[in-house]
């Protein structure tokens, strides 16, 4: 079976959704995992969870008391839906916890972050080392006029000072705005302009596979057309020459040398916001998705702990870029609030070859991996001679996020990388949940691979028909949450009537915008997206966007871009294009346009294939019939109901279509 499958409306209940994927193997949690762990059996899982959910003010009250506030939080929860505050009145720092509140412990000369350069220079970071840099660059974003409250940018590559940039945000209550290194000038640009970001945080650039992304000069073309940047804050990195414009930007390595080390972290409130990130949705323009503090905090806490059974002794290993919410997270903040050690690679996980990523592992002595479905899939293909070069013996437990995980590529992960001896927690969650919402807990749950298992505490998760009535077990619907939870999203960036769109499409819960189905047991089994936001390769992508992109090029007339299953990435992204007149329909063509939409998003969103048609499938309302070109771009009959459609004709000018 290939990823993604699985997902198709019924012609009979167009309300809920048919599940085609049968699995039924199951994996006790080993004995000896369990002996050791947080939560060592379903009974304790079981009896915790219905505490969080019946008394809901006293589980996350104690999960709150094992971090520091200034003030406690006066109140646990203000449920006002959509909106929701959490630990209100409380006044802490994030910073704070990640960093000076290890300080008297033995953590305070223990590695917090280890880190490798894709050509292969190591650095380590104490607790005390960096909560050193921590405060001296917020000393530097000080001086250079940035006020609690103000924005900031970051749009750097997988250096420690990436981290180091969003920790001094923190401490100075400044919310960080991170843009993932591999957006384009345009993306930047935009996402600046929508936050008014006044300073922005790069590098001259960043390696990635034995090349330089020059993102200083990808900054200096996107804040051409920012009027609210004031400064730039440029950390050397590959030696690259750069522009540098005096008075506006800085090299990092000297306005670092200017500051002393003291720092005081400001206390902020509870729901004082912490960091915009943009995401996909369903319109042309990305989100900004806004997490908070106390609420954030708590959740990336307990679930790092819970999820990844973190110990004190634990090499921890998230493959994620910092850059998405997964290094938020799991890579930045979950991970530092636990006390751990983290190692945090630079590269590509094929460079100089494909045994990179286990080379890591044996080196620094890994303990926990996680990584993303599509990573694992192309570790399949390259082969399992790579991770059998090395010594994988330390690692203990191998997680998975991002997509749903194909039983086969779960299976191969268990066996291969983990020998069959590490629980894989297979983890659900979005940039709007902050933190996993559903997950295995390792030394507990019996999993099976492809599921996402059972909800994390304090988590109601459901599967729901449109009109919000509950599936029955093994009938898909809708996957809906339906009470609030620490770690949500509070708004979108000056725009919360977007953000409430997703309380209101299945009335009264979050919707999820993903399809579900529960089995007899309970295990939730994710089945992808059910609106227009596509997952290529771990990466979430609004077709909208790339239409937009793709109808800014002067070729083009009207465009719908849809995906299509792909064995590697998940999804493959197939756009449908009409010219305008004047305009041949080459091959030339297709690459340009391809190029286009790479060099408007970013290469992650490059097309893998751009298919010309003389019109698009609409309905008698003018409606681009998304599922028909679904249909067509996967290669499949179209099954579904035609009798909507304006013109038959143009169904099979669109089948016969050249679609090299
Ligand atoms: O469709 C789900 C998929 O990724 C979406 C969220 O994307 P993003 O906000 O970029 O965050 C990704 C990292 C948390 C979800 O709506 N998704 C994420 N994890 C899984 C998943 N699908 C299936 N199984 C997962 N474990």
């Amino acid at each position: 079976m290939s990823p993604g499958m699985g997902l198709s409306f019924t012609a009979m209940n167009p309300n809920s959704i048919e599940s085609t994927m049968k699995e039924s193997r199951v994996f006790p949690p080993d004995e000896e995992f369990s002996k050791h762990a947080h939560i060592r059996s379903m009974e304790q899982y079981r009896a915790l969870y219905e505490k969080s959910l019946n008394d809901p003010e006293a589980f996350w009250g104690e999960m709150a008391d094992a971090l520091h506030w200034f003030a406690p939080p006066r109140e646990i929860l203000v449920d006002e839906r959509p909106h929701a505050r959490w630990f209100v009145g409380g006044t802490t720092n994030i910073a704070y916890n990640c960093l000076d509140r290890h300080l008297s412990s033995l953590r305070r000369n223990k590695a917090a972050i280890l880190w490798e350069g894709e050509p292969g220079e190591t650095r380590t970071l104490t607790y005390h080392q960096l909560h050193r840099e921590v405060c001296r660059f917020a000393n530097v974003l000080r001086k250079l006029g940035v006020r609690t409250g103000d924005r900031v940018a970051i749009y750097m590559g997988m250096v420690p000072e990436i981290a180091v940039a969003m920790l001094a945000c923190a401490r100075i209550g400044a919310p960080h705005m991170v843009i993932f290194g591999g957006f384009a000038a345009d993306a930047v640009r935009d996402r600046i302009n929508d936050s008014k970001a006044s300073l922005v945080v790069t590098c001259d650039g960043s390696w990635r596979r034995g090349q330089v992304v020059p993102l200083k000069a990808i900054v200096d073309k996107a804040i051409a057309e920012c009027p609210s940047v004031r400064h730039t804050v440029v950390f050397k990195r590959t030696g690259e020459r750069v522009n540098m414009e005096p008075g506006r930007d800085h090299y990092w390595q000297e306005v670092i040398e200017a500051v002393n080390a003291n720092s005081t972290p400001v206390p902020v409130e509870s729901e004082h916001p912490l960091f915009i990130l943009y995401t996909s949705g369903t319109t042309g323009k990305p989100k900004g998705i806004v997490h908070t503090t106390g609420g954030y905090m708590v959740g990336t806490h307990v679930t790092s702990k819970y999820v990844f059974d973190l110990r004190e002794n634990d090499t921890y290993f998230c493959t994620a870029d910092v850059g998405w919410i997964t290094g938020h997270s799991y890579v930045v903040y979950g991970p530092l609030l636990n006390g751990a050690t983290v190692l945090m690679y630079e590269g590509a996980p094929n460079f100089p070859d494909q045994g990179r990523l286990w080379q890591l592992c044996e080196r620094y002595g890994v303990t926990i991996f996680y990584t993303a479905p599509t990573a694992i899939r192309a570790f399949m293909r390259w082969g399992e001679q790579w991770p059998m070069k090395a010594d994988l013996s330390c690692l203990r437990l191998l997680g998975s996020v991002g997509e749903p995980i194909n039983p086969e590529a779960w299976m191969w992960y268990q066996r291969v990388i983990g020998n069959a001896r590490c629980p894989v927690v297979d983890t659900w969650w979005q940039t709007e949940t902050g933190a996993i919402m559903l997950s295995p807990l390792p030394g507990a749950t019996p999993t099976k691979p492809g599921s996402a298992t059972l909800p994390f505490f304090g988590i109601e998760a459901d599967v729901v028909r449109k009109d919000g009535t509950r599936c029955a077990p093994n009938e898909g619907g809708f996957l809906v949450i339906k009470r609030p939870w620490p770690s949500m999203a509070r708004t979108i960036y000056g725009d919360d009537e977007r953000y409430q769109k997703y309380f209101t499409e299945i009335p009264g819960v979050y919707f999820t915008g993903d399809g579900a189905r529960r089995d007899d047991d309970g295990y939730f089994w994710l089945m992808g997206r059910v609106d227009d936001v596509l997952n290529v390769a771990g990466h979430r992508l609004g077709t909208a966007e790339i239409e937009s992109a793709l109808v800014g090029h002067r070729a083009v007339a009207e465009a719908a871009v849809v995906g299509r299953p792909d064995e590697l990435k998940g999804q493959g992204l197939v756009c449908f294009v009409t010219l305008r007149p004047g305009f041949a329909a080459t091959r030339e063509l297709k690459q340009v346009l391809a190029e286009h939409v790479a060099s408007e998003i970013g290469r992650f969103a490059r097309p893998d294939m751009v298919r010309f048609a003389d019109a698009l499938p609409k309905t008698r309302s003018g409606k681009i019939m998304r599922r028909l070109l679904k249909e067509i771009a996967g290669g499949g009959e179209t099954q579904g109901d035609t009798t909507t459609l304006e013109d038959l004709s143009v169904l099979a000018a669109l089948r016969a279509s050249d679609d090299e």
